[in-house]
């Protein structure tokens, strides 16, 4: 029996995780995000209600389970907390023991976010585009050794000095460089004491809780945020996000050895999707791009921006699965191409006149890839109630293979809709 699962975006993030975490959740005890932040929004639809989570692990839905956010998360206090008000709100969460946070999580700070929105407005038109919620910056602060960590809460003193020592530096930056306001050290001080006091029941070694969870046997399932292209060392970089979203980091982010992880999944949309800057050489812009963003619904569930959308990108699948080491994946929104005639797939890139297998780590190459495409027919029928993939339409069943073939992993699951329960599980990755 399979105990601990990591699930991981395959493509550019947007790829249905939540929705996928929330099905899985049944089958486990504990869920781990292990890195990220409030950049991500995992969204799930339960009944008519649709929750957008953005920083606790999709498995809060689920009464009963163990949430943690691991080590390798940064957190924003006050966007925790809205989020816990709104889950309290809505009759989730009730018990507070299901929430456990690292002590050695790193916290975003209002000149954080202060300098993630200048710096992309003195980009101009080569900024990456983030979600502006000061990822980049925390993480920048982690790397130097100068962050401020969710132990640090638990000590007034430390508290006070450190933030004393970062505006030093960052008022020196927002007010003599980039002209802007700079930040009180009292003010900072007296909010972040504000949020320790909501915050600090819930802040604990989660990797020992975590490593003693595993010697006794519970289950885990580690819950990637974004997706494999928007790695800061393996995706599309500079255009990418500021953390390690491949499988390695379900280790590093939470404390615990890679040997312990037993199966990786990846998710991937049945077409791909990108918010923000950076190459993308499925994209359409044309009217069936526009057909994919308005069936799919695609719209930044953090930010609102509408999706970039394209076809499949095999290309871009087979190198997910290399740095991955995928065990299976699952294909979400097919439901999602049901009205198309003909559906595209790159197969390869072509790059100055020759043909590229591989997907190249340099972004400059990558913008200038045309996709290889096969067609395949469309099966011009509504599968969204489809249980069993005996039931999908053959066309449906033959892009699927097709998929597994490209990329060499089997599809465990399909997504065929929003809801919980329109998806067709082939294999349980708990149940091997
Ligand atoms: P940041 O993570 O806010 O620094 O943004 C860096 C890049 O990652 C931008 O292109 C964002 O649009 C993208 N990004 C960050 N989080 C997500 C996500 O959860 N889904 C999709 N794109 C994301």
């Amino acid at each position: 029996m399979v105990k601990n699962v990591a699930i991981i975006g395959t493509q550019w993030g947007d790829e249905g995780k939540g929705k996928i975490v929330d099905i899985l959740s049944e089958y486990t005890d504990i869920v781990v995000r292990f890195q990220g932040g409030n950049n991500a929004g995992h969204t799930v639809k339960v009944g008519e209600d649709v929750f957008i989570l953005h920083l606790i692990p999709s498995g809060i839905l689920h009464p009963g389970k163990i949430c943690v956010i691991g080590n390798g998360v940064v957190i924003d206090p006050q966007a925790l907390l809205e989020e816990i008000d709104t889950l309290k709100k809505n009759g989730h969460f009730l018990d507070d023991s299901a929430l456990l946070i690292s002590e050695d999580a790193h916290l975003i700070m209002p000149y954080h976010k202060k300098l993630d929105q200048l710096k992309e407005k003195i980009k101009g038109t080569s900024k990456i585009g983030t979600t502006g919620r000061g990822i980049g910056p925390a993480y920048e602060d982690k790397v130097a050794r100068c962050g401020i960590r969710c132990r640090d809460l638990l000590n007034d003193r430390v508290m006070r000095e450190k933030i004393k020592k970062n505006l030093l530096e960052k008022n020196h930056l927002i007010k003599n460089i980039l002209h802007e306001d700079g930040f009180e050290v009292y003010e900072i001080y007296h909010q972040y004491n504000e949020y320790a006091e909501r915050i600090k029941g819930y802040i604990t070694n989660t990797s020992l809780f975590l490593n003693q969870a595993i010697k006794n046997g519970k289950r885990i399932l580690f819950e990637g945020a974004q997706g494999t292209l928007l790695d800061v060392d393996l995706g599309t970089y500079p255009y990418v996000t500021s953390s390690n979203t491949v499988a390695g980091e379900a280790a590093t982010g939470s404390g615990i050895g890679p040997t312990r992880i037993e199966r990786v999944i990846g998710i991937t949309k049945a077409y791909t999707t990108r918010v923000g800057g950076g190459p993308f050489p499925t994209e359409l812009n044309d009217k069936n791009g526009k057909a994919l963003r308005l069936k799919g619904e695609e719209y930044g569930a953090t930010t609102g921006r509408p999706r970039r959308c394209g076809w499949f990108d095999s290309v871009a699948a087979r190198y997910s699965t290399r740095v991955n080491g995928l065990d299976g994946l699952v294909i979400t929104k097919l439901d999602v191409l049901d009205e198309f005639d003909k559906i595209f797939i790159s197969t390869a890139y072509k790059y100055k006149g020759s043909i590229l297998e591989e997907f190249p780590s340099d972004s400059f190459i990558l913008d200038e890839c045309e996709p290889v495409y096969e067609i395949m027919n469309g099966w011009k029928s509504n599968t969204t109630d489809i249980k069993e993939f005996s039931g999908l339409p053959k066309e449906a069943q033959d892009y699927i293979r097709r998929i597994e073939e490209l990329t060499g992993v089997e599809a465990i699951m399909i997504s065929v809709g929003a809801k919980r329960k329109e998806a067709i599980m082939i294999k349980n990755p708990f149940e091997e």
